[in-house]
């Protein structure tokens, strides 16, 4: 396979771990390239299932080279522990895992200033972070007061901390919150430096020669559009470039490397955090999806808002990142709903919209417009070939590529490896 950038196209939990683990097999080196560890991606193997956070998903499968790019924010203790675990269940990282010396690192104080500033805001301004120090660890990369990881492993680092820690106190202090502990931030980020050190590299110029050898890479998108910080429902974002272009800034390869990409979405419409969601359902449905959907959160455990799905969102985001094709997941969620809905545009004062405005005062106001769709109601687990599924089911996956204008060339209706169809070479009118 060519190389390839794969995005979550909605608000994240698209299922993109699943479908990371599907296409690896076919690539030789698996690429993140921002976020850090608010995501979750989870991967379901036979009766094993993973979730993983920083370590990007190709790590689950022997021999594939993995790489934690400069646009990733890490933290290293939490990394430590998702490795060891990886290793605790009998999967070997040696020779196969590297992280960018340039990749910025995530500091305790970091996860503090991102609780504080949650607890501090007013009602409506709460973004619903993970609280993992993501939005405070970019901020200090772009104001230039952050360290890497050539830093965590640099003999100086205790100086680095020390200043760090006590200009954080300051701040900390003066928004009413507990100081943190210079030593214990030392010793507990110095052990982690240990372990981590000897994956520790300069992955730009690795991925550049392996590339220029012939090897393809697959980069594994963290969160989604709606979450990026220049094309989500800013503020309610994430702190990234969630988006196809983050692939290239975070790694290091250049555009006109990049073959081809691919969109992950669900067959409904999921957000964790606040913000404006128009498809967003309160009433039975809604739960109804949550419950058969596992719509928990793989890293807070937070109860998923879910909807019905957003034509508007998944074009506007086939449209930033030039998606390919996409990866349909969870069409299996649907098999008990007798009325499937898909929203074609928002009513916004007396006009339909068919891209997402920047105003999210506005979106919060508009309503969609849906098409119906009578539902199938008939299970589609284990249907294993694209023929084989109910009349209506292919019916909704065509009229999807109708709607979007880009064709479904995965589809996924189990969590499990095993429940995937490759439409690629498939002609769905048949
Ligand atoms: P990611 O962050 O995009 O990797 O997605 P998450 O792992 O956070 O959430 C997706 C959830 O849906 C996980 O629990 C997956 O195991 C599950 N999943 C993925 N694809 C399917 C599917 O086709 N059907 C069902 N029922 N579950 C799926
Ligand atoms: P994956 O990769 C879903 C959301 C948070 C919050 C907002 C900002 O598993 O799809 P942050 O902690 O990043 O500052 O929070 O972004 N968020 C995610 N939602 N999936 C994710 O990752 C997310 N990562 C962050 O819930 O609304
Ligand atoms: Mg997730």
């Amino acid at each position: 396979m060519s190389n390839t950038v794969l995005i979550g196209a909605q608000w994240g939990d698209e299922g993109k771990g699943k479908i990371i683990d599907v296409l690896t097999r076919d690539v030789d080196w698996i690429v993140r390239y921002q976020g850090g560890n608010n995501a979750g991606h989870t991967v379901e193997i036979g009766d094993q299932k993973y979730v993983l956070h920083l370590v990007p998903s190709g790590i689950l499968t022997e021999g594939k080279k993995c790489v934690i790019g400069n646009g990733v924010v890490i933290d290293p203790v939490a990394l430590v522990n998702e490795l060891k675990e990886v290793v605790d269940r009998g999967i070997s990282i040696k020779d196969r895992f590297f992280i960018s010396d340039r990749a910025h690192v995530v500091l305790p104080y970091h996860g503090a200033i991102d609780s504080t500033r949650e607890q501090d805001s007013k009602a409506g301004e709460k973004i619903g972070t993970t609280k993992r120090g993501i939005g405070p660890g970019y901020g200090d990369k772009a104001a230039r007061i952050g360290l890497r990881m050539i830093d965590l492993i640099d003999p100086e680092f205790p100086a680095f901390l020390r200043s760090r820690v006590d200009r954080n106190n300051r701040i900390l202090s003066a928004l009413g919150a507990d100081e943190l502990d210079y030593n214990g931030i030392l010793s507990s980020y110095q052990s982690a430096a240990e372990y981590l050190a000897p994956f520790i590299t300069d992955t730009i110029t690795l991925l550049n020669a392996a590339i220029h050898d012939g090897d393809s890479v697959l980069f594994e998108g963290a969160q989604g559009t709606m979450l990026d910080i220049d094309y989500g429902t800013y503020p309610f974002v994430t702190s990234s470039n969630a988006s196809a272009g983050g692939a290239c800034t975070g790694s290091g390869v250049a555009p006109h490397r990049i073959n081809q990409v691919v969109g992950v979405i669900k067959a409904y419409t999921t957000r964790v955090g606040e913000g404006p969601f128009p498809t967003e359902l309160f009433d039975e449905d809604g739960q109804k999806l949550r419950d058969v959907g596992h719509e928990y959160g793989a890293t807070t455990g937070r109860p998923r808002r879910c909807g019905w799905f957003d034509a508007v969102v998944a074009k506007y985001s086939a449209m930033i990142s030039g998606i390919n094709f996409w990866a349909l997941t969870k069409l299996d969620v649907l098999d008990g709903f007798e009325t499937i809905r898909i929203c074609t545009g928002y009513k916004c004062d007396g006009k339909v919209l068919e891209t997402v405005p920047a105003n999210i005062r506005a979106l919060e106001k508009c309503e969609p417009v849906y098409e119906d769709f009578k539902g199938w109601l008939e299970p589609t687990t284990d249907v294993a070939e694209f023929s084989k599924l109910p009349k209506q089911a292919k019916a909704y996956v065509r009229r999807l590529t109708e709607i979007t204008g880009v064709p479904v060339g995965i589809l996924s209706v189990g969590p499990n490896r095993a429940s995937t169809m490759d439409l690629r070479d498939i002609d769905l009118e048949d």
